[in-house]
Parts: structure tokens; sequence; C-alpha cells
């Protein structure tokens, strides 16, 4: 009895000298959002947006970009009913901090479970996505897992905004997604004190997760992806290898030839010219609402916002309204034009031991066969589910919560 109560001293004085150190070193601060100011001018600048009376082309189907009738009816929605200040309201539930690493201020949610032995993880977005991607899978993962299977698993769970998202600052101009793993891999260790942690991430946050899996081996030791920073190959490339995929699975790499070929004009645009876009859009809430909310659309699964997803148009209007109203439009758009080689053509294995996951959503816009996610980590779990796309912590956050969980069976600290 003494013997255990002596080493919960010591951990206790640990985890105190840690955050003091923290505190000083990393100037870490609580956070809470407060965008409420900003709502008026926002408001009527969406009101005063004029759009035309009537399609141009009605028949045109939403290949062609986004669809008035659906603009219009986001529109109409944020003006009408979408309520910020409650939103906000429920944003400020998860406990938020900011610290400050390498002179970037980095502003993440850090939820911690009861369970003393939780895993700690860093779950990843990307573009056009946010920290808000996840609110629906955060608080069930710091919580036990009551399946059999799992039985115990639960996390302390991490979600920063990328370098130039919301509230995270904007980067130099020659930052790389390396860089954003770095200062990751010291907010988990130096700053929150985790001496081991796993990963998630999906889009530009997968980039920076695989960097986090390929460069700390001995600090990352597991990572669920959904998403692998490789692009996808041809179904003649598969066919040549004698790949042959499920019809879930060929939905999915029919998809990606489509995103490949008429549905990567925006990475384009905003690797080449971000600022045009960027300055373009800077001020309009409408306009950053056509070309983010038509990726939102386009990219999940056709049956959005219908159980068990949750991406209906109050998500839309939330992820946006976080860009419009932090001004990050223009700067998180920046991270295609400082990654030109972020998604890489060449599939090389990354130099860890450490378990991966993969699990890929039919409705998502790339597809990668087992062989091929086999060669970038050490695969020990591939899934198909068939619900769900692009943003699995909005669109199918139960399966989300369990692939997830899955990698906590794997981890070993
Ligand atoms: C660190 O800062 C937080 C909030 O600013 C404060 O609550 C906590 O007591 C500080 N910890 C130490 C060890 O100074
Ligand atoms: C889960 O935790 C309980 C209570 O600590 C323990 O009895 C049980 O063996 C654990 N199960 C697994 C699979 O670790
Ligand atoms: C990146 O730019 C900053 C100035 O913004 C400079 O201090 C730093 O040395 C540059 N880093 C590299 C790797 O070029
Ligand atoms: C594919 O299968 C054919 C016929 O069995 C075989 O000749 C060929 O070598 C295989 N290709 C690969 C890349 O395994
Ligand atoms: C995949 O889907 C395409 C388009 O619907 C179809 O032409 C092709 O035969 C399918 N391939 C497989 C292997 O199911
Ligand atoms: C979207 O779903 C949330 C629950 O996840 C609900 O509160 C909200 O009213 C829904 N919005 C719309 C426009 O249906
Ligand atoms: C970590 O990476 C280094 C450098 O590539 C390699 O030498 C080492 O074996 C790796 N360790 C693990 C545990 O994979």
């Amino acid at each position: 009895m003494f013997f255990a109560l002596s080493i919960v001293s010591v951990l206790v004085a640990t985890t105190v000298a840690a955050s003091g150190a923290a505190n000083d070193t990393f100037n870490l601060k609580p956070f809470k959002i407060d965008l409420s100011s900003k709502i008026p001018r926002l408001t009527e600048l969406v009101r005063n947006t004029r759009l035309p009376e009537k399609a141009l082309y009605p028949e045109a189907g939403q290949g062609k970009g986004i669809q008035l009738d659906f603009l219009r009816e986001l529109q109409t929605e944020w003006v009408e009913s979408f309520d910020w200040d409650a939103q906000q309201t429920e944003l400020n539930r998860f406990k938020q901090y900011t610290a400050v690493v390498e002179g970037q201020t980095v502003h993440f949610v850090h939820e911690k479970s009861e369970d003393p032995d939780a895993i700690p993880i860093i779950l990843l977005h990307g573009w056009p996505g946010s920290f808000y991607e996840f609110a629906p899978v955060i608080k069930p993962l710091t919580q036990s897992s009551t399946s059999a299977a799992r039985e115990n698993v639960s996390y302390n769970v991490v979600v920063p905004s990328l370098p130039g998202f919301v509230f995270s600052s904007a980067p130099p101009e020659n930052w790389t997604t390396d860089d954003t793993a770095r200062i990751y891999n010291t907010l988990m260790t130096e700053v929150l004190g985790y001496s081991t942690y796993a990963v998630h991430g999906t889009d530009w946050g997968c980039v920076v997760a695989y960097s986090l899996y390929n460069f700390f081996n001995t600090t990352v030791r597991a990572a669920q992806f959904v998403f692998i920073p490789f692009f996808s190959v041809s179904p003649q490339e598969l066919a040549d290898n004698n790949i042959t995929l499920s019809a879930v699975q060929n939905v999915t790499e029919q998809r990606y030839t489509k995103w490949s070929t008429v549905g990567n004009a925006y990475f384009l645009e905003q690797e080449n010219k971000p600022n045009d876009i960027g300055l373009a859009l800077y001020d309009s809430p409408v306009g950053q609402l056509a070309w983010m909310g038509a990726k939102f659309k386009l990219w999940s699964d056709p049956r959005a916002g219908t159980p068990p997803s949750v991406l209906n148009n109050t998500a839309i209007l939330i992820s946006v309204s976080l860009y419009y109203l932090t001004d990050s439009f223009l700067s998180s758009g920046w991270i295609y034009e400082q990654n030109p080689n972020g998604f890489r053509t060449v599939y090389t294995k990354a130099n860890t031991d450490a378990p991966m996951l993969f699990s890929q959503y039919k409705y998502n816009i790339l597809f990668w066969a087992q062989e091929y996610v086999a060669k970038v980590g050490n695969l020990v779990s591939y899934k198909v589910h068939d619900f769900g796309g692009h943003f699995p912590g909005l669109d199918n956050p139960p399966e989300l919560i369990e692939d997830i969980r899955e990698m906590g069976t794997y981890f070993s600290a």
C-alpha cells in the first residue's frame, strides 16, 4: 500500500513539473472561442450576396461545381436559422488550449479520459476540415469501450488545428508538413508530457500523421489512417498487378478516377496560385461556402446528413464559418503550395515497426488497395466501410470510433 502510494506521488510530481515547464517554455494557456462580435458583419455579407435567380444550366450536375439551389439553401439557412452562438457554446464544451512551439501558436483540444491507462492520441484534420471534423468522436474516445473485443480501450484525445487553420497561427512561407509533424511531436511529448502516443490522420492531416509515423518512431507507437499521402493508382495498374476489387472498392476507385481527371482543379489552383482564390474570397462568406461547401457535398456519402452521418447543412455552415470568422481561408489554402510533394506517386515504407491500421470509406475520393497500403507501413488491419466518405468523423462517426479503438488493441507504449 505504502509502495503504491509513493508511486502515485512520484507520478503526480512529474506531471506537475511537466506542466510547470510547459507553462513557462510553451506559454500553455486555456482557450475559448469568442467570435460572436464578428457575426453581424458575416450575416450582413451573406444576406446581401446576390446569386442568379435561376441556374444557368439547370441540368448541370454537381460534377460541374456547386449547384445553385444547394448554395441558396445554405445561404438562407446561414442568415435565418444558423445560430453561431449556440454552435460556439457547443465547441467550447471541449477543453481547448494554445501553446507556442517554435514560434507557432498551436490551438488544440485536449480531452482526457478518466482511465489512468488511456492511450494518448493526436487526431489530424485536413482541408476544408478543422478540429470540428472530430467533434462527434472526441468524447466517446475518452470513454472505455464496452465491446468485448476492445475492452478497456480509451484515449486522452488531442486535436490540434493545422498551422494557418482557424486558431493556429499562419506559419512562415517555407513551412512544410514535416515542420508541422515536428512541432506536434513536441506538443505531445514536451508540452503535454506523453512519452508515447498514437496518431490518426485524414486529408492533409494524414500527410502530417504519416510524417510523425515515419520520423518519430520511438514516440509514435501506432497509427490509424483513412487516407495516406500517396496518390492512388489507375484501374489499369491494379489490373496489371492482378488486384481485383469488391463492388464497394470499385466504387471508390471510380471516384478516384473522376477526382483525378475532373475533380482536382481546386488542388492545382491552391498549389499554383493560392493568393488568387485566397484573396478573391477573403471577405466573401458565400464565396467560401461555394468553394468549400462543394467539397463537403461531393466528397461525402450521398446519404450524408442521415444517421449515422451528422454531416448536414449545419455541419457545413459551422465548418465554413470557422474559416471565414478566423480569416483563415487564405492561409489554409497555402498548405497545397507549401507541400508540392505532400502526396507522392512513389510508394515507400515508413521507418518504423509500429502497427498501422487503415480504413477505406466507400465514398472517399481516393482509393488504396490493401496491397498498396501494405507498401507504406507495418499494416496490421485493412478495412472497407460501405457508409461514409472523406470526412468519416462527421459522416460515419461510429465506424471511425471503432477503427480508432481497434488501434488501441495494437498499441504498446
Ligand atoms: C499552468 O497554467 C495553468 C493555466 O494557465 C494553471 O492552471 C496551472 O496551475 C499552471 N501549472 C503550473 C505548474 O504552474
Ligand atoms: C479491463 O479492466 C478490468 C478492470 O481493471 C480488468 O479486470 C480486465 O482484465 C481488463 N480487460 C482487458 C482485456 O484488459
Ligand atoms: C524559413 O524562413 C524563416 C523566415 O521566415 C527562416 O528563419 C528560416 O531559416 C527558413 N527555413 C529554411 C529551412 O529555409
Ligand atoms: C498476374 O497473373 C498472370 C496470370 O496468372 C501472371 O502471368 C502475371 O505474372 C501476374 N502479374 C503479377 C504482377 O503478379
Ligand atoms: C467498376 O465500375 C465500372 C463503372 O461502373 C465498371 O465499368 C467496371 O466493370 C467495374 N469493375 C469491377 C471490377 O467491378
Ligand atoms: C444537423 O444535425 C444536428 C445534429 O447532429 C442537428 O442539431 C441540426 O439541427 C441538423 N441541421 C439541419 C439543418 O438539419
Ligand atoms: C526508427 O528509425 C530509424 C531510422 O530510420 C531506424 O534506424 C530504427 O530502426 C527505427 N526504429 C524502429 C523502432 O522502427
